[in-house]
């Protein structure tokens, strides 16, 4: 989950690494630095957060103590796992003659036994952390070929990694090798080369971009690439073209990317849904009808707000296309012996494609035989590439670590792809779906208005940034859609959040209810108003205070609650979708009034690729 940006070419390293870096911020934050080559060594500046600084920040502050003239350089921004957050730990590290530096992102997992050997040979360690092992091994190994070098270090490092490394003696010149964490190479204009752990870091440099597959190295070297597995044989690969919009990747104008996220999804959910309607006005996934032939029960699998998405997924699968589905969290889905087989279809949910327990329980399906269905935003993503089929949310890049308009892209996939699986098994009523459909391409428009009413919102969001604790509560997809809200409270307001099944309340939370401890009822869903309107009553007993998010035509809940934040009109399946969002800005009006660091909340990274 940290960030890798890489330079060789004839400009200036030092301003092109530190821009890349600020664009991979949000994969990791809690230290940063930047290495460059020079004739006499390698020189390096690093630093975790220091007082309230973010690392980026000061590590910007003492960018000029690198050479300007130097034209070859990595830099790394870090998530710890292995070691602190520390000065010390922050990358690049450097082999003991300061000769060579190397950047990691991923796990060393053996690398407590091979610090111990590279001790014994007389390695000096200046780090906590399992990633230093690599730059000791690569120059332990080194006799001229530093390529070579690298394979041999591969050989006896277990793990995942994406690695780049240079060396003094090879001006000019990167390696990297990538086994389970994202690693690219861009080309850019005049013979110069970027390597990264992610397409934004690059894309103002150039959107000509080569992915490196697991279990295979790039050298660049002398304004030319080239590609090889492990043990050294060439690889021909092509050059891929980004398309999307660099701009679309910076904020634009905002405070916050959670907020302008927040406001593109009238946007993001057209994007997603286009295409995907075909001229008889049924359901089109781009998917052969093959793939989905003998599917008895569906496991949609996923991690955070991934794991929600699927949740709802689970409800309108089991309602529409009649299919038995369960809804997993990844970490526990892999180590639980699911009972698969090839009729079971695995969908697997997952924003960036990269989330550790989401490819392990892919990895589990696969080897149990089950079908394999991806839903990511990521093209080019390791789940992306291992699926059997995918689903793209067209979400665009989202940088806020709270997910948002991937969220409801998510959702907007999950209906359709179970009104296309209920179409498919001759559950629904063809009028039915045409009806949800209809009303699908009308959502963006009601998110719009939503928005407009920001307002009310942060007024909502005041008692709440002030509570040490806050209780959401629904039914059915209510209950589902509340999961995510409190985790959108927790996530950047730091306030303790729970979501529970309405119905649940009263036996034993009912307890913690007191006049400071708000609770968020949200009530759309048409057969449990009456049984919700209990619940917000039961706390109303106890002075709690009730905020809700409801539909328009339960104004009973606006008589019992102390405010209502009404939605416009929506059909109970579809409402999840426009539901989330006054959550979503809630939560984010929460955290701005403490303060907080919205985009980068302590303690989070927008990918996790440990387990
Ligand atoms: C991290 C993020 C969450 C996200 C989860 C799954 O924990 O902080 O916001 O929901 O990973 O990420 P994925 O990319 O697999 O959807």
């Amino acid at each position: 989950m940290c960030g890798i940006v890489g330079y060789a070419g004839r400009r200036p390293a030092a301003p092109l690494l530190l821009a890349g870096l600020q664009k991979l911020e949000y994969r990791g934050y809690d230290s940063a630095g930047i290495a460059l080559l020079t004739p006499e060594g390698v020189r390096v500046v690093k630093t975790a957060g220091h007082d309230g600084v973010m690392a980026m920040e000061i590590l910007a502050g003492q960018i000029d103590r690198l050479p300007a003239e130097a034209t070859t350089g990595i830099g790394h921004t870090r998530w710890a796992t292995h070691g602190r957050p520390t000065d010390n730990n922050a990358h690049p590290h450097l082999d003991t003659a300061g000769e060579f530096a190397v950047v990691h992102n991923g796990i060393i997992e053996n690398y407590l036994p091979l610090r111990a050997r590279l001790r014994e040979a007389g390695c000096v360690f200046q780090s906590e952390t399992d990633s230093e092992t690599v730059v000791h091994l690569l120059a332990h190994y080194y006799r001229g070929d530093l390529a070579e070098a690298l394979r041999r270090t591969l050989a006896d490092i277990s793990g995942s990694f994406a690695l780049v490394g240079m060396c003094r003696h090879h001006p000019g010149q990167l390696v990297a090798a990538r086994r389970n964490a994202p690693l690219i190479v861009g080309a850019g204009a005049e013979g110069d080369f970027f390597v990264a752990s992610d397409i934004p870091a690059v894309l103002t440099e150039t959107r000509e971009v080569y992915v490196l597959e697991d279990g295979e190295m790039a050298v660049v070297s002398d304004g030319a690439v080239s590609f090889s597995d492990f043990a050294g044989t060439a690889r021909a690969k092509t050059v891929m073209r980004v398309t999307w919009d660099a701009a679309a990747a910076e904020k634009g104008g905002y405070e916050h990317f959670m907020l302008k996220e927040i406001d593109e999804q009238p946007r993001a959910l057209q994007d997603t849904l286009y295409g995907r309607v075909n001229r008889s006005g049924l359901v089109d996934l781009g998917i052969r009808a093959e793939f989905f032939a003998g599917v008895e029960r569906v496991a949609l699998v996923g991690c955070g707000t991934a794991y929600h998405a699927g949740l709802i997924g689970r409800e309108l699968l089991e309602a529409w296309a009649q299919l038995p589905a369960e809804t997993a969290i990844a970490s526990e889905f892999r180590y639980r012996r699911p009972l698969l087989d090839e009729h079971t279809l695995v969908v697997l949910i997952s924003q960036s494609g990269e989330t550790a327990d989401t490819l392990a329980a892919l990895h589990e399906a696969r080897k149990n035989g089950a079908r394999v269905l991806v839903v990511t935003n990521v093209v080019g993503s390791t789940a992306a590439r291992e699926a059997d089929e995918v689903l793209f949310t067209w979400a665009g890049p989202e940088i806020a670590v709270a997910s948002t308009k991937a969220y409801t892209t998510q959702l907007e996939v999950m209906v359709l792809l179970a009104l296309y699986l209920a179409t498919a098994r001759g559950r629904l009523a063809a009028e039915y779906s045409a009806a949800l459909l209809a009303e699908l391409q009308a959502l963006p428009a009601k998110i719009t208005e939503i928005l407009s009413r920001k307002e009310q919102l942060r007024r909502m969001a005041v008692p709440i940034s002030r509570a040490g604790s806050a209780f959401f509560i629904g039914r059915g997809l209510d209950w589902a859609v509340a999961l995510e809200g409190a985790l959108k409270l927790k996530e950047i307001s730091y306030i303790h959040a729970e979501a529970y099944a309405a119905g649940e309340l009263k036996h034993g939370t009912l307890a913690l209810v007191t006049a400071d401890t708000p609770v968020l009822a949200v009530a759309t869903q048409r057969a449990l108003y009456d049984k919700t309107l209990s619940n917000v009553e039961e706390v109303k007993a106890r002075e709690g205070r009730v905020l809700a998010v409801a539909a328009s035509d339960n104004r009973e809940l606006g008589d019992a609650a102390d405010e209502v934040f009404w939605l416009p009109p929506v059909s109970d399946a579809l409402a999840p979708l426009v539901t989330i969002v006054p959550l979503q800005l809630i939560a984010y009006y929460a955290a701005v009034l403490r303060g907080n660091h919205v985009d980068k909340p302590r303690n989070l990274a927008k990918t996790v690729t440990t387990e």
